[in-house]
Formats: C-alpha cells, sequence, structure tokens
C-alpha cells in the first residue's frame, strides 16, 4: 500500500538523521558525547524540587492536578515578567505564554507567521532543531553570515532590502551551533536595521543567563520592544525534563494568534511541573542556582580549552564562549566535520558536524562540542582521542 503523507514532514529529514544520531549517541552510555546538549545533571535541584512537589500537592494538590488556562500558570508569568522588567525590558505576565519548552514556542510563532514561500532570515550556522520547525511551514530560508562579533549587518540590510522577510530568528548570546555572543555594537546597529524594516525578530535565549565571562549585552526586546517576541526557558538554568519555556510578545495581534494556537494544541502546559516549578522559585534563589551552574559551566569550558591546546594539532581553531554549553571548531582546509564526526564515532567519541547547522552548504569544515556535561577525565579521554582522530585527516 502506498501512502502518501503530508510533503511538509519530508524537507527536514537530512537535519532529522543529525539529531536522531545525536540521541542516540546520548543514550549509549559506551560514548563519549560532545554530540548533545545536555545540561549537566551535577546541576539539577533534586532535593528542593521534591520539596517543592511535596508542598504543592499537599497545598494545593487540586489546582496542579486539574486543566488549566492555555496561558500558563499567573504567578509563574509574573515571575518571568518581573526578572524581563529587572534588565529593562518592559513586559508584562499578560504578554507571556507558557510553553512546552522553548521548542513548542518555535513552533507556534512558525505556525502563526509563515505561509509557504514566505522568506525567513535566519543565522548561518543556526540552531538545527529550528531549522526544522521552520521548515515544516515551508518557507525559503536565507541565511546570514554570523562572524566573531554577531550577525554581519551589513548583509543583514542587504537580506532585508532583497527579500522582504517576515521575520529573523536570532541567538544573540552563546549561540547554538557556534557559542559566539554579539557585541553591543553589533546588537545596536542590527536593531538600527530591524527598526527601519517592518521585519519582525525572534530572538532565541536559552543560554544568555549562562554567562562566565565578560560583559552581558541588551536584547532586541530592549532595542525594538513589540517588533522582537522572546523565547526563553527553564532547560539550561533549572531542567530540561520539566519542559517549561515561554514566549513574550508585546505585538497584540501575534500575540492572540499565539495564544489561539497554544489551546488547540495542547490546551495548556503540563499544570503540576509549572506549580512546582514557581514552589521551587519561590523557596530557592535562582540566581544563586544560576551562578553555581555558570561556575561549573566555566570550569568545564576551561578544562576543554586546555585539553584542546594539548591534544588538537596546528591548524585546528575554536571559540572561546563566554558563556554557554557550546563551542565550534573549525578544521583547517580540506578536512570535512562529516568524516571526522562518522571516524571518531567508530572510535566511541560523539560529535556533531557542521553541516546541519547550514541550510545551504555542505561538508563544512567544523564540528559543534558539548562542553557543559561530563566529568574530567570523560572530557579529557574524548578530546585525545578526537585530536588522534584529527590527526589522521591531516596526514
Ligand atoms: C537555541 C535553542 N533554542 C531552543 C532550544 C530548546 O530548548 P527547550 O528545552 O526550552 O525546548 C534549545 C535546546 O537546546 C536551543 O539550543
Amino acid at each position: 500500500m502506498d501512502i502518501v503523507i503530508s510533503k511538509m514532514m519530508s524537507k527536514p529529514d537530512f537535519q532529522s538523521d543529525f539529531l536522531a544520531n545525536i540521541l542516540k549517541a546520548n543514550a549509549n552510555p559506551d560514548i563519549i558525547t560532545f554530540a548533545g546538549g545536555l545540561p549537566n545533571a551535577v546541576s539539577f535541584p533534586v532535593e528542593a524540587m521534591d520539596r517543592a512537589a511535596d508542598k504543592v500537592l499537599k497545598e494545593n494538590g487540586i489546582m496542579a492536578l486539574q486543566y488549566s488556562g492555555a496561558q500558563g500558570y499567573l504567578p509563574l508569568r509574573q515571575f518571568i515578567a518581573e526578572r524581563y522588567r529587572k534588565k529593562g525590558i518592559e513586559v508584562d505576565a499578560s504578554q507571556i505564554i507558557i510553553t512546552n519548552g522553548s521548542q513548542q514556542a518555535l513552533d507556534m510563532f512558525s505556525a502563526v507567521m509563515i505561509d509557504p514561500g514566505d522568506r525567513v532570515l535566519v543565522e548561518n550556522p543556526s540552531y538545527l532543531a529550528a531549522l526544522q520547525t521552520f521548515h515544516l511551514y515551508d518557507p525559503e530560508i536565507v541565511p546570514v553570515s554570523l562572524r566573531e562579533d554577531g550577525i554581519d549587518v551589513g548583509e543583514l540590510e542587504k537580506a532585508i532590502r532583497e527579500n522582504s522577510p517576515k521575520f529573523m530568528y536570532l541567538i544573540p548570546n552563546f549561540q547554538n551551533p557556534t557559542g559566539l555572543t554579539y557585541t553591543e555594537e553589533v546588537r545596536k546597529a542590527a536593531a538600527e536595521v530591524f527598526r527601519n524594516s517592518n521585519v519582525m525578530v525572534l530572538e532565541d535565549d536559552p543560554y544568555g543567563e549562562l554567562r562566565f565571562a565578560g560583559q552581558g549585552g541588551h536584547s532586541f526586546g530592549w532595542y525594538l520592544g513589540e517588533q522582537c517576541c522572546m523565547l526563553g526557558t527553564f532547560s539550561k538554568i533549572v531542567s530540561p525534563g520539566m519542559r517549561i519555556g515561554w514566549i513574550a510578545c508585546c505585538e497584540k495581534k501575534v500575540f492572540d494568534k499565539l495564544l489561539a494556537y497554544k489551546a488547540t494544541m495542547d490546551l495548556h502546559t503540563n499544570m503540576f511541573c509549572q506549580m512546582v516549578l514557581f514552589q521551587y522559585l519561590q523557596d530557592n534563589d535562582l540566581d544563586e542556582h544560576i551562578a553555581r551552574t555558570s561556575l561549573l559551566y566555566k570550569q568545564k569550558v576551561e578544562f576543554m580549552l586546555s585539553c584542546i591546546d594539548k591534544y588538537f594539532p596546528e591548524g585546528v581553531s575554536v571559540t572561546r564562549p563566554q558563556g554557554g554549553m557550546f563551542m565550534w571548531v573549525t578544521l583547517p582546509d580540506g578536512i570535512k566535520g562529516v568524516d571526522v564526526q562518522n571516524a571518531a564515532l567508530k572510535k566511541g567519541v560523539a560529535v556533531t558536524a557542521g553541516d546541519p547547522f547550514y541550510e545551504f552548504e555542505r561538508d563544512v569544515p567544523t564540528i559543534r562540542l558539548n562542553f557543559s556535561n561530563g566529568s574530567d577525565e570523560y572530557i579529557e579521554k574524548g578530546i585525545r582521542i578526537l585530536g588522534e582522530v584529527i590527526k589522521e585527516f591531516m596526514k
């Protein structure tokens, strides 16, 4: 029997294969994996969450177990809005929707904004699962080069002029996959370009709070107000398994559509988890927790960089992230990231080649490394093996 499935499902296959391999490697305890983006489990507040869950069930069990509103638990939205306001970004709890991780918010925004054939700007390279999500709605993706200091503003201006895009998706802090961060000058200049257009900005910031070096920059939401929708998540600062993220949208028409779509998709995000998370946030100091996690990641990245200096051959360069969970390796000319990925996997080390993060380029000389997860011993062994694999390709 020939089953015909929606053509929308066929486009992201290339990226899906990479994603499936990352998840497979993460699940195999015999493989040293730098391929995924797992937070370090040491940072999970298991006991505090146990106390929070107990309290919610004892004090508010009926509400936690009942159906609830699509927009999400009000106290949690108020908590998030307050954190935006502390950064000088005017957002009210009524402009926030709690989502099933920021991944769901990416889908909601795509569903609301993209008609087939619409142009969408992305950083080149960009977050693989965002590219996949956009593809489900059949846009034309227009990549804009990412440089050491952020988006290439000249190229951005040209891309907007020539393509009349619906929106641009960007990750200005410790970007996935490169670990790069926009300087304030680039943020300001890019914001000016957006302000002179009618292009919406979708700013994704899962890593921004995990800064362990340098100074923070302003959000595009600070510069652009309702022209920017902001995605956030508790995945990297508390727990990814709870699946709690959000979208902050001050543009009323877009907000109403997002909320209607969310309600249709799943009625609402898991109420029990929202309430437990909020209880945890009430009884514990989130900033202290984030500071501890950031310090751990600082130690991890410094250790991984010291191993890279020791084991990687001359001619390989890496980004030196000021936060987040990823770094980006550029191999000497002529060496494909995919070949290194495949050879390393045969020796028990998983990395992700640069290819799936690009819309068009293939056989690129880059790989992404996750540094947040794993003991020092594990990091040293994996980097040593990876160095040997790269050296083989340089012979
Ligand atoms: C840039 C980016 N956006 C969104 C997500 C999805 O995060 P969540 O767990 O909140 O769905 C990730 C996860 O790795 C990410 O790296």
